[in-house]
C-alpha cells in the first residue's frame, strides 16, 4: 500500500490539516494566514517537516515524550511482529507482552508491585483517585475522600484530573469540578512565600497546615510531581521529600507521585522520586514508557494498596470496577519493553545525567550574560530558565515577549519550549527536555540558540 504523499509536494496534506484537523492547544484563527506546521519525519534528535525544514528538537517531540529519539526501527519492529501475533485482548485477561513489561518495570521500582494499563497519563492519574475514593468507602467508613494537589502542578486534561490542576489557566472555563480535590502551596523557593532558611522543609509543612485544617481523617492521598514540569519546571528544595514523606506517614494519607514527565530516565534515575529517595504508594506514567512509539500509561501500586482490593472476595463490590479498552491493546507494552531495553544497552540514564549537567553549565554561562534570565532549574535533561524583566524585582517576562524568544529558535532550527497558558502572569519559563540521545554538540548548539534568540528578541 502506498500513501497519499508526493514527498516533493505536502501541499495538498497541509491542505487537509488546515480544513479538517483541530490542533490541540491551538488558537486556531491564525491558521487563516498562515500554514500549520505539518511534521513528516524524525530521525534521533532531528525532525523534518512538510517544507522540508529541518530542526532539532530540544523537547522530545513538544511535550518530553520521545526519550529515546525518533525514528527506532527495532522498537518498530517490536510493535509489528506483535500486533501479527496478537494486537489486542481486554484487560480483564493478560497478554504475553502486558506480563513481561509488568514484571520488568517493578524490578525497576523496588517497594512497588503492581501494574495497571491505561492510554493517558491523565487515565492513570484518574485511576489513582478512583482507587484513593473506593479504599475511603471500604476500608475508612467514607472518611479519607478527599486529594490534596500542589499549586502549579498538573495532571491532566479530563475533569477529574483538572480539578487537581494547579495551573489555573487549564482548568479555567472548564468547571465546574467535582468536590474533595485540596490545593497545597508550592515549594519554588525562587518564587518565595516564606522567608526561613530551611525552604524545603518550610514548603512541606504548609501541606502540613492544610491537613490539619482539611481535618487529617478527611484526607486519603496527595498527588505530587517529583520535579513540576509544565508548572515552570520546579526543582523541589533541600529537604522537602523527606518531610512529605513525614507527614504522609503520620496521617496516614496516600501519597501518589506523578512520574508522567520524569518516568524512564527523564531525570537521570529511571524515575524522578528516585532521585529524591521517595517511598510512593501510587506511581503514575506514560509519556516515556513507550517514548511515543505507542499509546500506554501506568498506574502502580504497592501490594499493601493492591491488598486492599481483594480482602473481601464474597462481596460483589470490594474489587476495582475499571476498565480502559485500549489499556489491553499489546502495541503499548511491547514498544515499552523495547523502549526500556535501549534506554539500558545504550547507557542513556548516564548520557541524561552528564548532558543534563552540560545544559545547567550552559545555562549558568547564559545567566551572566543575560540579566533577563532570573533563575534556572534542571535535573537530568530537565532544564528551565525562568524570563524575568528585571533580575532584582524578579518581574515576570511578559508571555508574548518569552514566546518571542521560542519562536526565534524555531526560526534558526531548534525546537524549545515554554510553560504554556498555564499560570497567570508566569508562563515564563523556558522548557528544554531533549531526547535521552542528546550529544554535547546538541546541547551546545541548543543554549548557543537560545543565546542569539535572547540577544536579538530582548537585547
Ligand atoms: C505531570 C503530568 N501529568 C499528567 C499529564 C497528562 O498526560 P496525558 O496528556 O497523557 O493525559 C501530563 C501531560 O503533560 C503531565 O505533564
Amino acid at each position: 500500500m502506498t500513501l497519499d504523499l508526493n514527498p516533493n509536494d505536502m501541499s495538498h496534506v497541509v491542505a487537509a490539516d488546515r480544513s479538517h484537523v483541530w490542533h490541540h492547544l491551538s488558537q486556531h484563527k491564525q491558521y487563516e494566514t498562515i500554514d500549520p506546521r505539518v511534521f513528516v519525519e524524525g530521525k534521533g534528535m532531528r525532525l523534518w517537516d512538510a517544507t522540508g525544514r529541518e530542526f532539532l528538537d530540544a523537547v522530545s517531540g513538544g511535550v518530553w515524550t520521545v526519550n529515546v529519539g525518533y525514528g527506532r526501527e527495532s522498537i518498530a519492529n517490536a510493535i509489528r511482529d506483535q500486533l501479527i501475533k496478537l494486537n489486542y485482548y481486554a484487560g480483564a485477561a493478560g497478554t504475553v507482552p502486558g506480563a513481561v513489561f509488568a514484571r520488568k518495570l517493578i524490578e525497576k521500582m523496588p517497594g512497588m508491585s503492581r501494574v495497571y494499563y491505561s492510554n493517558s497519563g491523565s487515565e492513570a492519574n484518574e485511576k489513582v483517585y478512583k482507587m484513593v475514593r473506593q479504599i475511603a468507602a471500604r476500608h475508612h467508613g467514607g472518611r479519607k475522600w478527599k486529594i490534596l494537589y500542589r499549586d502549579r502542578d498538573y495532571h491532566g486534561t479530563t475533569i477529574g484530573t483538572l480539578a487537581t490542576s494547579g495551573q489555573d489557566q487549564r482548568a479555567m472555563q472548564y468547571g465546574p469540578y467535582p468536590d474533595g480535590f485540596v490545593r497545597v502551596p508550592h515549594c519554588l523557593e525562587y518564587r518565595k512565600q516564606w522567608d526561613v532558611e530551611n525552604y524545603g522543609e518550610r514548603a512541606a509543612d504548609a501541606i502540613e497546615e492544610v491537613i490539619l485544617r482539611e481535618g487529617p481523617d478527611t484526607v486519603g492521598a496527595i498527588v505530587l510531581e517529583p520535579v513540576t514540569a509544565g508548572g515552570g519546571v520546579i526543582t523541589p528544595p533541600e529537604g522537602y521529600w523527606q518531610r512529605v514523606q513525614e507527614i504522609c506517614r503520620k496521617y496516614d494519607i496516600l501519597l501518589h507521585i506523578d512520574e508522567v514527565v520524569c518516568g524512564l530516565g527523564r531525570t537521570g534515575t529511571w524515575f524522578g522520586y528516585q532521585q529524591y529517595g521517595i517511598e510512593p504508594d501510587f506511581v503514575t506514567m506514560a509519556k516515556g514508557v513507550a517514548s511515543g512509539y505507542a499509546a500506554i500509561s501506568c498506574t502502580v501500586t504497592t501490594e499493601r494498596v493492591f491488598e486492599m482490593f481483594k480482602d473481601a472476595p464474597e462481596d460483589g463490590m470490594s474489587y476495582f470496577r475499571d476498565i480502559s479498552t485500549f489499556g489491553g491493546c499489546t502495541a503499548g507494552p511491547v514498544a515499552a519493553i523495547e523502549n526500556m531495553r535501549i534506554i539500558e544497552d545504550e547507557g542513556l540514564l548516564d548520557n541524561c545525567t552528564r548532558m543534563g549537567e552540560r545544559v545547567m553549565t550552559n545555562l549558568h554561562g547564559l545567566m551572566e550574560k543575560h540579566a533577563v534570565i532570573g533563575d534556572v532549574r534542571g535535573k537530568g535533561l530537565f532544564c528551565g530558565a525562568e524570563l524575568v524583566s528585571d533580575r532584582a524585582s524578579k518581574e515576570p517576562m511578559d508571555e508574548k515577549r518569552v514566546q518571542a524568544v521560542v519562536a526565534e529558535c524555531l526560526a534558526q532550527g531548534v525546537i524549545v519550549g515554554a510553560t504554556n497558558r498555564s499560570l497567570p502572569g508566569l508562563n515564563n519559563t523556558l522548557c528544554l527536555s531533549p531526547a535521552l540521545i542528546a550529544t554535547a554538540d546538541d546541547i551546545d548548539r541548543i543554549t548557543d540558540t537560545i543565546d542569539h534568540a535572547l540577544t536579538k528578541v530582548l537585547g
